[in-house]
C-alpha cells in the first residue's frame, strides 16, 4: 500500500517513514529539503519537492496509486511565526490547501495531519483533553487550527477523512542513531540541553522560575519520537478501516520541569554543565500535559518510552551526531 509522507525527511516525518517501511507499507517522501535532511530520506522514494507544487503532485497522484497522505511538512517555530506570520499562513495554510486540493483532484481522501498541542494555548484545565477551548495565542498555533477547520469543512463538504494529531513535547530517537532531532536553528529544550552537556553551547537558560508550579518552572509532557510514529500507524489504520475524521492529543500524560528534565540529563551523561536561571519567554504556559484517554481508547495507543529512555535516546543521536558520524 502507497503511502505519500509529505515532510518525511523531517525529525517526525522520518520516523515516521522507518515505521511504516518496517510495517510493510510503500513510503513516498515528498520533502524540499528546507528543514529536512536528504539522508533522513531513506526508508522509501525520495521525491525532491514542494507541497505547493500542483504539477509536481499530479505527476505522484497519477503515478503512485496513493492510499493516505501524512502531512509534516510546517514550519514550527512559535518566536519566529510571530515576527513573520506570513511565512507560517503562507507554507502552514496556503500549501497544505494545495496539497488537499490535490488529493480531492486524484480521488485520494485520507489525511492525517500533524496538529499541535499549541492549538490549546494558554489552558484553563490540566491535563488537557481534545474537546478543551482552543485559543492558540500565536501564528504558528493559529496556522494548525485553521487547518483542523478546514479538515472538517473537507470531511463535510468533500468526504476527505482525516485525523489531526496534537502533539505535546516530541523528543528522543530511534534506538539505531540513524535519525533524530536536527533542528537549525534548535529551539527545543532537549537538544538544547544536550548541547550544553556536550560543550556545544556555554549552557543552558531556563526560561523563567517564578511559575507556580512545584519548582517555579514550566511543566511539560515529552512524548518519545517513536510513540509519535506508532500513534501514526494505529490512525492509518483506524483511517482506513473506520473511515472516519477525528482528532486526538499525543502527549506521555506525564509532566515534567524544565529543572527535572535538566537533572535527569546530567544524571544519565555523567556529565555537569552550567545552568543559568533567566526571563520567562513570551508565551509559554506554566502546564501542558496531554490527557490520552481518547487516543488509548480509540486507537489502542499507549505511549511506551519513559523519559529516561527520551533523553538516552536522544543523547545517543547527539554525540554520534556531533562526532560527525551522522551528518
Ligand atoms: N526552555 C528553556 N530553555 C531553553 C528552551 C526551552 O527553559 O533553552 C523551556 C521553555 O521555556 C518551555 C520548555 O522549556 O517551558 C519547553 O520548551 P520547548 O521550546 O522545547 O517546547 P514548547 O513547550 O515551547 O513547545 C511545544 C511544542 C510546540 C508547541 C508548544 C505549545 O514543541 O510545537 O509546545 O506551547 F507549539
Amino acid at each position: 500500500m502507497n503511502i505519500l509522507v509529505a515532510g518525511g525527511a523531517g525529525y517526525i516525518g522520518s520516523h515516521v517513514c522507518k515505521m511504516l517501511n518496517e510495517r510493510g507499507y510503500n513510503v513516498i517522501v515528498l520533502d524540499n529539503l528546507s528543514n529536512g535532511h536528504r539522508e533522513f530520506a531513506k526508508y522509501g522514494k525520495f521525491i525532491p519537492g514542494d507541497i505547493s507544487d500542483k504539477k509536481l503532485l499530479d505527476i505522484i497522484f497519477e503515478h503512485y496509486n496513493i492510499a493516505a497522505v501524512m502531512h509534516f511538512c510546517a514550519y514550527i517555530e512559535v518566536g519566529e511565526s510571530v515576527i513573520n506570520p506570513y511565512k507560517y499562513y503562507e507554507n502552514n495554510v496556503s500549501n497544505t490547501l494545495v496539497l488537499l486540493n490535490s488529493m480531492l483532484k486524484h480521488n485520494v481522501n485520507k489525511f492525517i495531519f500533524s496538529s499541535t498541542a499549541a492549538v490549546y494555548g494558554m489552558p484553563e484545565k490540566i491535563p488537557i483533553k481534545e474537546d478543551a477551548p482552543k485559543n492558540p495565542i500565536n501564528p504558528y498555533g493559529k496556522s494548525k487550527y485553521m487547518v483542523e477547520e478546514i479538515l472538517d469543512d473537507f470531511d463535510k463538504a468533500y468526504n476527505l477523512k482525516s485525523i489531526r494529531f496534537r502533539y505535546f513535547n516530541a523528543a528522543g530517537a530511534d534506538e539505531s542513531g540513524e535519525i533524530g532531532e536536527a533542528h537549525n536553528p534548535e529551539t527545543h529544550l532537549i537538544p538544547l540541553i544536550l548541547d550544553a552537556a556536550l560543550g556545544k553551547r556555554e549552557s543552558i537558560k531556563i526560561f523563567g522560575t517564578d511559575y507556580e508550579t512545584k519548582d517555579g518552572t514550566c511543566i511539560r509532557d515529552f512524548v518519545h519520537v517513536n510513540d509519535l510514529a506508532n500513534a501514526h500507524i494505529k490512525g492509518l489504520e483506524y483511517l482506513l478501516k473506520e473511515n472516519k475524521t477525528d482528532c486526538f492529543n499525543l502527549g506521555s500524560g506525564n509532566g515534567y520541569s524544565v529543572r527535572e528534565v535538566i537533572e535527569k540529563v546530567k544524571e544519565i551523561t555523567n556529565i555537569d554543565f552550567k545552568v543559568e536561571e533567566v526571563e520567562r519567554r513570551p508565551g509559554d504556559p506554566a502546564y501542558l500535559i496531554a490527557d490520552n484517554q481518547k487516543a488509548k481508547k480509540i486507537l489502542s495507543w499507549e505511549p511506551k518510552y519513559s523519559l529516561d529512555d527520551i533523553i538516552k535516546t536522544a543523547w545517543t543521536w547527539h554525540k554520534e551526531r556531533y562526532n560527525g558520524r551522522t551528518r
